[in-house]
């Protein structure tokens, strides 16, 4: 498994990570979790990302690592400790959701704290970063992190109080390879691609149920990338590569409730040769030819 710096930080991330939202909000067993990053681990995965509002998944991922924790990066999120659909910003209600974290996720210190995608009028207000810098001071994390797209994504990048972004990138959501990661490059923050699959949008025959996958299906639908039609394997591959080709990428998070999902997607990445490159092109290419001006980074 590749390795890349994360931009300035002194964490060298493996290009796949796990996503930690799909075992929280699908109710993942405990074994399965164990068994699923026990086998990533074993891999060669090293990046772990979730959220304080992810259900139950800091505490599922907590449990599994147990004496692992020394192996792995930790990256988790704060803003929405009563929930996904209550947000408080507010520096004490931030520290002890991170507080919290430490508990839930049974670490002494995170390696990211990231604010969980709040609005760009919040960044500039400045409180909440304040409250991300204090836990940092406490110990309680090594580095801090802005989650989340477009102009609030800008801000945190331009303002250069964070370590690292963490912003959508995907075939079906190219906004950031323009915004944000030309200017988190040169400022050599740690890039962190979140829905790098782009929910596999596509394997939906019509439009989801899922509010979360509607927007990527619909797009897809429109840019009707032809190697879409090819295996499943293929598809994803080509994705996968899609998101890790785009410059200032660093790793993508991939979000999976399997324990044999990791393993085979680590094996999708494995001798890519010169073909990413030619792929990558193209898709961009797709992209500007059809991407209409509301198709903005989704959170
Ligand atoms: N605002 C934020 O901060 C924010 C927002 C969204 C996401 N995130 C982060 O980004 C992570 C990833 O996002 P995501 O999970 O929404 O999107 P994603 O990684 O693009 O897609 C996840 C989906 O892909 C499927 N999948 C994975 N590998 C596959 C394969 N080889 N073949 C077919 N299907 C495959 C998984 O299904 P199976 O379960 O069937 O494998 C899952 O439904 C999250 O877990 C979270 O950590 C952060």
């Amino acid at each position: 498994m590749e390795r890349r710096r994360l931009g300035r930080t002194d964490i060298v991330a493996s290009v796949l990570g796990f996503g930690g939202s799909e075992i929280g909000y699908q109710n993942v067993g405990a074994r399965t979790v164990a068994r699923l990053l026990g086998s990533a681990l074993d891999a060669g995965l090293n990046v772990i990302d979730t959220a304080e509002c992810y259900d139950e998944s800091e505490v599922l991922i907590g449990r599994a690592l147990g004496a692992r924790r020394r192996e792995c990066y930790l990256f988790t999120k704060c803003g929405h400790a009563g929930g996904g659909a209550r947000s408080d910003w507010r520096p004490a209600a931030l520290l002890a959701s991170v507080e919290r974290s430490l508990r839930r996720l049974a670490t002494d210190c995170l390696d990211l704290i990231q604010l969980h995608s709040c609005s760009l009028t919040e960044l500039r207000h400045g409180d909440a970063i304040i409250a991300l810098e204090r836990s940092r001071e406490r110990g309680w994390t090594r580095y801090i992190g802005y989650s989340g797209d477009g102009a609030a994504a800008r801000y945190a990048v331009e303002c250069g109080r964070f370590d690292t972004l963490q912003t959508s990138v995907s075939i079906a959501d190219q906004e950031a390879i323009e915004l944000t990661l030309p200017l988190a490059r040169a400022r050599k923050l740690g890039v962190i691609a979140k829905r790098p699959l782009a929910n596999v949008a596509w394997r939906y025959a019509k439009k989801p149920a899922e509010p979360y996958y509607q927007t990527y299906w619909t797009r897809l639908q429109t840019l009707d990338y032809p190697f879409l039609q090819k295996a499943p394997d293929t598809a994803v591959a080509t994705a996968l590569r899609f998101t890790l080709a785009a410059p200032g990428v660093h790793t993508a998070i991939v979000g999976t409730t399997k324990p044999e999902r990791w393993q085979r997607n680590a094996a999708l990445l494995e001798g890519s040769g010169a073909e990413p490159t030619l792929a990558f092109e193209q898709i961009r290419a797709r992209w500007r030819e059809v991407a209409g001006p509301s198709w903005a980074g989704q959170v």
